[in-house]
Parts: structure tokens; sequence; C-alpha cells
């Protein structure tokens, strides 16, 4: 089983990446093949700062490294280092039709909010489509919000296989329900484009103050909270540990537990999960050579398995 997934170096990764889509994707490696890479043409169509670009890709490797990929056991790469891709994404994209594109979400979301839309946006869900099929596979672990993008996918390569005989194997999105989408801290979805993230890794005071600065009602400590499973920090707290999240979530629905102790609580549990992984990515930033070095072998991998699909794609096209 091929499992394959990809993140944007677009700014800071935060617990919804985590949870909806690092996490998830790390466990799966054990189950199968799998191919992993930082999605830097994606990045290209919202950030516009080649120096932040790259500080963003070496960030993300430390992160996911740091958080438990396996090299041995994991293909993991730099979208560009394999620039096939492109010319997958071209092919893909003259069996397009526009109205698949027009009804995304994403896109549709982005030009709601009034962000300057480039053409790169629009036909991001292609250049995804070929990042898919590209590796041939077969589970695409992702947060919700990715869901209508790997449909979008399977279109595709439903009308490739149809115009020009079997050629792409048909993925199937793999989303956690439990953490398919994390709030911020403002109860929105987490997302680094709304500002209300909590870092997977950062500075202790900083984010600290983040997670207390979280608005609670006006209701006093000794009030029993009915409500109790609404309250955002709890839904944080379960998010992190599940069991904390329920002696919490009780303790608060019956009455006595302040908002502030709460929050020092998600804290201490958000912090002290992330332990671990931050010891490793301090080890992995003094050893940057060796992080290189696995990205390099990494592109060696996934460029063996590109070219042999891209080929099939071609043959299959007439392009050869
Ligand atoms: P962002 O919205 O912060 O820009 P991305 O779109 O780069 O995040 O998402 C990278 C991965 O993390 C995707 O698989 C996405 O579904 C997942 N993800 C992002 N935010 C969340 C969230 N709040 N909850 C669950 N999964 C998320
Ligand atoms: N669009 C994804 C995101 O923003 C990143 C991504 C690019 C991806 N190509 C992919 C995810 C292929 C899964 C598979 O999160």
């Amino acid at each position: 089983m091929r499992i394959l997934s990809g993140i944007q170096p677009s700014g800071t990764l935060h617990l919804g990446n985590y949870f909806g889509m690092m996490r998830p994707a790390i466990e799966l490696q054990e189950k199968g093949d799998a191919f992993y890479f930082i999605a830097d043409y994606h990045s290209m169509t919202s950030l516009f700062d080649p120096a932040e670009r790259r500080q963003n890709s070496l960030n993300v490797a430390l992160d996911f490294l740091a958080c438990g990929l396996d090299p041995q056991r994991t293909v993991f790469f730099r979208q560009s280092d394999v620039p096939e891709v492109t010319e997958l994404s071209w092919i893909l994209s003259t069996l397009t039709p526009m109205s698949l594109l027009e009804k995304c979400h994403s896109f549709k979301d982005k030009t709601a909010k009034g962000f300057p839309v480039n053409h790169g946006l629009f036909a991001y869900p292609v250049l995804m489509a070929a990042d898919i099929l590209l590796y041939d596979s077969n589970v695409v672990p992702v947060g919700q919000d990715q869901k209508q993008h790997v449909e979008v996918t399977r279109d595709i390569a439903i009308k490739f296989n149809e115009a020009y005989g079997e050629t792409f194997v048909i993925p199937e999105p793999q989303i956690r329900g439990e953490t398919a989408k994390v709030p911020g801290i403002d109860g929105e979805k987490m997302s680094k484009s709304y500002g209300n993230t909590i870092e997977i890794f950062g500075e202790e005071k900083a984010l600290r103050k983040k997670v207390m600065s979280i608005k609670m009602d006006s209701r006093l400590p000794a009030e029993p909270k009915p409500d109790a499973e609404q309250n955002l920090a709890i839904q944080l707290l379960r998010v992190i540990d599940a069991g904390a999240g329920r002696e919490y979530e009780e303790k608060l629905r019956a009455g006595g537990l302040g908002y502030g102790d709460l929050k020092k609580k998600l804290f201490e549990v958000y912090w002290e999960h992330f332990a671990g992984a931050r010891a490793k990515r301090a080890e992995l930033a003094a050893n940057l050579d060796y992080v290189q070095g696995v990205l390099r072998e990494g592109a060696a991998k996934a460029h063996a398995v590109a070219g042999k699909v891209l080929q099939r794609a071609r043959k299959a096209s007439g392009l050869e």
C-alpha cells in the first residue's frame, strides 16, 4: 500500500497540522510504503518571499523529523526536487473541467475573503492531483479541509483512465474523525492564514500567553457548566490527551474549576506532550547536514518512482 501526503511550507506548523495530518501520517508509516513531501511549489500560490520559503521548508523538515517521521521507513522529500510533477500537472489540466475547479472550497473561500487570487491558486488542485497520481498512491492522510481536493484527484484520474486507458491508481482520502478539524484559539478552524494557531514548537512564554488568552465566558468558577463539552480549552485538551480532556470536562461540568486553572492545565499538557519532540528538534537543528541528506536521498527515491509513472502517462496520452 502506497501512502502519500504533503504539507505546504507556508508558515509555522501548528496543532491542527500535527493532529490533523502529521500524527496520522506518522502512524501510517508502519502500515505501508509512505511518501511524504514538503509542498514548496504549492506554497508559491500564497507566499512570495524566497528567504521565507527556504526557511519554512527547512522548518517543516525539522518539525516532521522531530515529530517521528522515520526516514529509514519513509521517503521524505521536497516537492520541487521532482519537477516531473509539473509536467504531469499540465497533462492532467487538459482533462480537468473548469467547473470542477470553480467548485473547490479552498479557492472559493480565498476569493470570498478578498485574497488576491492567481492562476496557480485556481489550478492548485490539479498540481495536488499530480502529486498523488505520480506516486501510484492508494491512501492520502489529510485533514477534513483537503478531502475535496482528493475527490478532485479521483475525478481527474478516472477521466484520464477513460480517455487514454488504465494508467492511474485511484486514491482514497483518509481522515481521522476526532481530529479532522482542530479549533484555533478563536474557535474557528486552526489555520496559519487565520492567525489563531498554537504552534507545535516555539518559545514557551509566548505560547503560554497565547493559551492563557483563549476567551472564556463570564461565569464564576463555582457554577456548574452543563455545556462543558463545548468549551474551547476542553476541546483542545481532548485533542491532545483524551484522558485529561474527559477528566477536566467532568470537573468543569460539576463546577468548582476556574477557567484560569483549566487553561493552565491545557498549557501543561500541551507543553509536556511535545517535550521529547522538542529535544529531538534541537538535536536536528544542530545537524542540518543530516537533514539535507535525508531530503536528498528522499528525492532520489521519489524520482525513481515518478519517472516510471510519468512515462506511463506520456505513452498512454501519445506523447511517446
Ligand atoms: P493551514 O490551514 O494552516 O494553511 P494547511 O492547509 O497547510 O494548513 O494544512 C496542512 C495539513 O494539515 C492538511 O492535511 C490539513 O488538512 C491539515 N490541517 C490544517 N489545519 C487543520 C486543522 N485545524 N484541523 C485538522 N487538520 C488540519
Ligand atoms: N494541499 C495540501 C495542503 O494545503 C498540501 C498538499 C499538496 C497535499 N499536495 C498534496 C496533501 C498531496 C496531500 C497530497 O495541506
